[in-house]
């Protein structure tokens, strides 16, 4: 019996690739991000593809003419890329990879926390630089968290675990507003206060940390608007979407000291940063690093596997989205 075909169009680490190359004739694309035609190509050539952020899976390319593509794995928990409607008007199925990258996401939160509000990419810039003088008794001041309020705009798996690693290691109290109220049980060894809309968080928070999905409804939730209602001493985290920040309003609010600092781990327009954004000193920029563990990537690609391997098997999805 033929094996299925398989194109990976980003490489994985070696253990997931070699796993889906047990069971499937695969390609993996080595030429860096598909464009839209090479995309077209794959959907005639290809059983299904292991997709990932990179690729722009839009209407056109789900309406490629006698596709042969049934399956896509996205490697990663975001769909933002992919058009799940025209995926489904096509009869195409897709997976994600929920649960295994949670942990890493949030320490990636943490680590954007601990950053700005201690100026650690500033400093560790000064030293490079040759400008560190010396121990100083006021050099590069920055906030402690202890007791602060970090707010979370959305309190899914990510932000459940950013927050209890916040209040567990940081000592941090616990704000959060989601599309519903999560039960007692996860709230409470949080001391988590439920917060009605989105606005009241925005002003009260001392750290907000953004954990929503990307798409419409959350396209530029935070805009300048909503950046003056925050306190002029609060620090923006963004490891969510690149899309619910309007990021040439963040960069004004920063350089005007509307907010204190940002650290942002994503971007609109990937891999292009705004480049009013890329000068200030109060932001910390990542290049989308959230999941980047080896071990992280690894259980990501077998969680594709998972799926792909209950699709030719003609079983319910253990991921899907559509
Ligand atoms: C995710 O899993 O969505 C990460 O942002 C990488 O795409």
């Amino acid at each position: 019996m033929t094996r299925p075909k398989i194109l990976i169009t980003r490489p994985w680490p070696q253990a997931a690739e070699d796993d889906l190359r047990r069971r499937y004739d695969v390609t993996v694309n080595t030429a860096g991000p598909l464009d839209r035609s090479a995309l077209i190509q794959a959907m005639h050539d290809y059983d299904a593809l292991c997709a990932t952020v990179t690729d722009k899976l839009d209407a056109e390319v789900f309406a490629t003419p006698d596709a042969r593509v049934k399956m896509i794995g996205n490697f990663g928990v975001g769909f933002e890329h992919i058009d799940i409607a025209a995926a489904k008007a096509a009869g195409i199925r897709v997976s994600n990879t929920p649960d295994v990258l949670t942990d890493a996401t949030a320490d990636i939160a943490l680590l954007l926390m601990l950053m700005t509000s201690r100026r650690a990419g500033e400093g560790e810039r000064q030293l490079r630089a040759g400008g560190w003088k010396g121990w100083g008794t006021t050099h590069l001041m920055g906030q402690s968290l202890q007791g602060k309020t970090l707010g979370l705009i959305g309190f899914g798996r990510i932000g459940q675990a950013t927050a209890h690693r916040a209040h567990t290691a940081l000592g941090m109290k616990i704000a959060y507003h989601n599309r519903r109220r999560v039960d007692a049980e996860i709230e409470g060894p949080l001391g988590a206060t439920y917060v009605d809309t989105a606005d009241e968080l925005i002003k009260t928070a001392d750290v907000l940390s953004l954990h929503c999905p990307g798409g419409a409804e959350t396209r530029h939730l935070i805009n300048a608007e909503r950046l003056k209602t925050m306190k002029p001493t609060a620090i923006l985290i963004n490891t969510a979407r690149g899309s619910v920040v309007h990021e040439g309003d963040l960069a004004q609010a920063l350089r005007d000291g509307v907010i204190a600092a940002a650290g942002l781990d994503v971007y609109e327009a990937e891999p292009t940063v705004h480049p009013d954004l890329l000068g200030l000193e109060n932001a910390v920029l990542l290049p989308h690093l959230g999941s980047a563990t080896v071990e992280t990537r690894v259980k990501m690609g077998l969680r594709v596997c998972a799926n792909i391997d209950r699709f030719f098997a003609g079983e319910p999805l253990l991921d899907p989205v559509a």
